[in-house]
């Protein structure tokens, strides 16, 4: 009975969001590319004393030690664990990319709607989330609700060129100015956020992670790996060089301290090719509630039965319109994985305070503080100047004066 009307609903959801999301793309399709790019171009004469990079050396467990230091190619969290693989706890990130809006939040809503970690703490997810039709009541309140709010960029970009070219200066603007849109129009403390993934999975080698480090941000998560899925790979740190095969190049083979990967281990679809983002799978199983509930076990088997590495479940919320059963299956999928006695599923900032001070048997000693960040709502009519069109936004506190965007994230009229 619970299913059915799950069921329903996604389906009721699907059809308003496919409208959505085609929406989106014909939008961006009508942006003007040159002048965007203009707008990127700094203000301030480009910084010259940057230091310059080191190259990055070999890794080596003496030399990198937790909690600040991890090598990429250490296959446990400690090596002690070795044989008390079924006493590491099994993390699980599910994360959505892009905007929130009423409709997705709604969704968002009903897949975490109870669900429990085996401590009694709420489980919770992470939301990637870029600017345009961002619904910044809906961000406060998932805010609340103790999922993790991370960046997706203010733009999300013409496309893969800008982000495989992006120099420090754009990616530090493109970030720094989506920290304080968060802040001012959400009420989300910019201390709360903690990482990026970039649109379309596009890293520009050294240079997103020098900006994460810029930023005071900790991790990255657009970095996925094929190689390295059985035994799949933990978070590491860049102090060292990566082993992790470069997908998407390029990568970064800079030192740089401090700075987390969370490697997006691949899933593999039905005729075995590897997919980074489930939505990303170019052969799911038939649109069945129980082909596509097994499909997902299998995927997460190979790290529960392995060595435990983080599970991720990513995904944009167009994946649930795609199929009439696929609401159904995620959310029978969660809420079996919640009936395990050492499967916790967090948002990636907690996943990696575990992976700094990893220990066997439950992971944490007490749950998140509860979030209290107040939201006055307001319904915003406004401008965006590139495009002249007009835009509605919801916001906390008051409504800015013109779109916010690029170069003026507070929306001021200038
Ligand atoms: C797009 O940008 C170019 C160059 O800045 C400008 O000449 C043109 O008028 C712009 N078009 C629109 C539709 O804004
Ligand atoms: C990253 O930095 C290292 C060390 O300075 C350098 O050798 C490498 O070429 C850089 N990579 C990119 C893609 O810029
Ligand atoms: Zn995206």
């Amino acid at each position: 009975m619970k299913y059915v009307k799950l069921l329903l609903l996604g389906l009721l959801i699907a059809s308003t969001l496919l409208s959505d999301v085609n929406a989106q793309k014909d939008k961006t399709k009508t942006k003007n590319k040159s002048k965007s790019k203009n707008k990127v171009k700094p203000t301030e004469p480009a910084t010259l004393e940057r230091p310059a990079l080191q190259k990055a050396e070999a890794c080596s467990a003496t030399k990198c030690k937790l909690p600040d230091c991890r090598c990429s190619d250490a296959t446990l969290p400690r090596p002690k664990f070795k044989g008390k693989e079924k006493e590491i706890p099994q993390f699980v990130s599910i994360t959505f990319d892009d905007a929130i809006n009423v409709v997705n939040s709604a969704q968002y809503e009903l897949l975490f709607e109870d669900l429990k970690n085996p401590d009694g703490c709420d489980a919770t997810g992470t939301f990637f989330l870029s600017h345009e039709y961002t619904d910044y009541e809906r961000v406060n309140s998932l805010y609340n609700a103790g999922h993790e709010i991370a960046l997706h960029s203010v733009t999300h970009g013409d496309g893969t060129e800008y982000w495989r070219s992006a120099d420090v200066k754009t990616i530090e603007m493109e970030f720094s100015d989506q920290l304080q849109i968060l802040e001012a129009f959400a009420n989300v403390p910019r201390e709360s956020v903690h990482g990026m993934r970039l649109p379309f999975l596009q890293i520009s080698g050294n240079n997103t992670y020098e900006a994460i480090k810029s930023l005071g941000l900790t991790y990255d998560s657009s970095w996925p790996t094929q190689q390295f899925k059985n035994p799949a790979m933990w978070p590491y740190t860049l102090d060292y060089l990566s082993v992790q095969d470069c997908q998407i190049g390029p990568c970064p083979t800079a030192a740089l301290p401090g700075v987390w990967v969370a490697p997006m281990v691949t899933w593999t679809d039905m005729e075995g090719y590897s997919c980074s983002m489930i939505d990303a799978c170019a052969y799911p199983p038939e649109d069945k509630v129980d082909a596509l509930f097994e499909w997902m076990l299998e995927n997460f088997n190979r790290h529960y039965m392995g060595n435990r590495a983080p599970f991720g479940m990513y995904l944009h919320a167009a994946w649930f319109s795609r199929g009439r059963n696929y609401f159904a299956a995620f959310k029978k999928f969660i809420n079996h994985l919640s009936t395990y006695p050492d499967v916790y599923m967090t948002s990636v900032s907690r996943m990696l305070e575990y992976v700094r001070k990893p220990v066997l048997g439950q992971p944490f000693k007490s749950c998140e503080p509860k979030r209290q960040a107040e939201c006055h709502a307001v319904q915003c009519s406004v401008q965006k100047k590139s495009s002249k069109e007009t835009r509605y936004m919801n916001v906390c506190n008051k409504c800015p004066a013109v779109y916010p965007w690029l170069n003026n994230p507070l929306g001021q009229d200038m």
